[in-house]
């Protein structure tokens, strides 16, 4: 899709459909306001003016209104999108309104369009030019990828169109929201392709052409280099299987030379390209569903490609455990006592509970290559998926800062999570008799037992742990984006590793 910014008159612009924006100033009084364009246009304005009076159209979010043939416009047709409450107007609610133009079109077959890009301004413009970028880019994509007949729903172009106001910062964010939105659909379609498609070597030589594409530094390896590691947590998850694990390592290295002590971040995914169980075999039901078993380290490469392309000035080093979890004769088995790269044992009571032990491995090998701060993204635990649902992901972090700086990251990517528990309890939970812990903490908890695991083999370097087994996959279309892959946490991963950017 070709996405592109100009700079006009909207009301002069010929194009298949335009669309603008109205917000809800309504206050549940008879005396309520009608909806309210966010357009400096009075062409546009008066075109709708008649249709807007009958008060049919609330303005709620995501709530359209088409109109065909507007008069005194351009536009072949008008669309109106509504972005809810005008107090309360998020970059979110903007990003999803961008999105439900693009999902309006595609059953359409409307190929072009245009968006109005929102004035008077309650956001700051940068932002908005990057969230509407975002929006439609992420709006565009299907998973109707191996169909043998596919119908052709694609958008071809989407034009935001702004006036004469603050043009150089909607141009920068706007410029910024095409590669965000290029490294969250780079996750989503590693995410989208079956296990028999996408095994360890697979993910990995389509990481490695990425990088390349890219300019990121990357490093393959696989059964040999983890038997000299000696990564014994993530060799005893890759054995039951006739696929070869892959350990990618992506580099990105700042321009600027870095000074002594300065932050090194590492970001550490998981990466099961499919999930039985192992010998601890699943039930059949939705075990279809593992395939994306492998979003975390999806999420991981998407937010490397941005990152290479926003190039902050900090060092980033990526480290990626890709394995297939099979039963086998050669599969590890619950009893088993694996030792770690750290030197750590670990009891295996459930081969389910695999991604905590390729993680294990990743997270200390990530210390290792001098990362000093982490972030780690795994479908890690149904647990999780039972508390918060399908809406907020799974947060733990050793230190407080660095949860702040997360924290501090979220209302611009719009991502959910919710902070859980770090704390002695649920250590005690993976006590082994046999070794220094198990690999699963018993009934209650499951979701802070495998963050007690991963933070064994964190220790005191500042971590975060992102949980996203609920978040990764969609099961059903929303306004602004298909079913699917969702390509959680690349967001909010490269911004929080922006927080990180030294100044010049
Ligand atoms: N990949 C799963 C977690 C998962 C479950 C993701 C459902 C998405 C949806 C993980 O490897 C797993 O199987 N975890 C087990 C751990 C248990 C055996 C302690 C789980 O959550 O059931
Ligand atoms: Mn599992
Ligand atoms: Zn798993």
């Amino acid at each position: 899709m070709d996405t592109r910014l100009v700079f006009q008159d909207a009301a002069t612009l010929a194009t298949p459909m335009l669309t603008v924006f109205a917000v809800d100033s309504s206050t549940g009084k008879d005396s309520d306001p009608l909806p309210t364009l966010l357009t400096a246009s009075s062409a546009i304005t008066s075109a709708v003016s008649a249709l807007l009076a009958t008060g049919e159209f609330k303005s709620g979010l995501c709530e359209t209104l088409l109109v065909h043939a507007p008069a005194g416009l351009a536009a072949q047709r008008l669309l109106l999108i509504g972005l809810g409450k005008a107090g309360s107007l998020t970059v979110d609610e903007l990003r999803k309104g961008a999105g439900a133009a693009v999902r309006f079109a595609k059953p359409r077959v409307i190929r072009d369009l245009a968006i109005v890009f929102p004035e008077p301004l309650t956001l700051p413009a940068q932002l908005s030019a990057r969230v509407l970028a975002e929006g439609a880019e992420l709006a565009e994509r299907d998973y109707d990828t191996y169909k043998s007949e596919p119908k052709d729903k694609s958008v071809h172009s989407v034009t935001l169109i702004a006036g004469a106001n603050n043009q150089a910062a909607i141009e920068a964010g706007f410029a910024e929201g095409l590669i965000l939105a290029n490294g969250q659909n780079f996750a989503r379609s590693l995410v989208n392709e079956p296990g028999n498609i996408l095994p360890p070597t697979t993910l990995a030589a389509r990481t490695k052409a990425m990088c390349d594409e890219v300019g990121l530094h990357c490093e393959v390896f696989s059964t040999a280099k983890l038997e000299e590691l000696k990564m014994g947590a993530f060799l005893a998850v890759a054995q039951g299987s006739e696929q070869p694990p892959a350990l990618i390592v992506m580099t990105y290295t700042p321009a600027a030379p870095q000074v002594e002590g300065a932050p090194v971040i590492g970001l550490v995914g998981k990466g099961i390209t499919f999930d039985t169980g192992g010998i601890s075999l699943k039930p059949a039901d939705n075990m279809e569903k593992m395939k994306y078993d492998m979003a975390g380290s999806a999420a991981m490469i998407g937010a490397m490609r941005a990152i290479a392309q926003l190039k902050p000035n900090v060092k980033v080093v990526s480290v990626i455990c890709s394995a297939e979890n099979m039963p086998d004769g050669k599969a590890y088995r619950p009893g088993d006592v694996l030792t770690a790269m750290s030197g750590k044992t670990i009891e295996v009571i459930n081969t389910d509970a695999e991604g905590r032990l390729v993680l294990a491995d990743g997270l200390h090998y990530a210390k290792t290559l001098g990362c000093t701060h982490l972030i780690d993204a795994a479908t890690l635990t149904g647990a999780c998926v039972v508390a918060l649902g399908n809406h907020f992901a799974g947060l733990f972090a050793n230190d407080e800062a660095t949860w702040q700086n997360f924290q501090s990251a979220t209302p611009i990517s719009g991502e959910k999570f919710w902070r859980l528990p770090i704390s002695p309890e649920y250590r005690e939970q993976i006590n082994s008799a046999i070794a220094d812990m198990t690999n699963t903490g018993g009934r209650g908890g499951g979701a802070c037992t495998a963050a007690a695991l991963l933070h064994e083999f964190v220790g005191d370097t500042p971590w975060i742990h992102l949980d996203i087994a609920g978040v990764a996959w969609n099961d059903e279309q929303k306004p602004w984006i298909a079913k699917g892959p969702t390509g959680m946490a690349v967001r909010s991963i490269v911004e929080w590793v922006r927080t990180y950017s030294q100044a010049n």
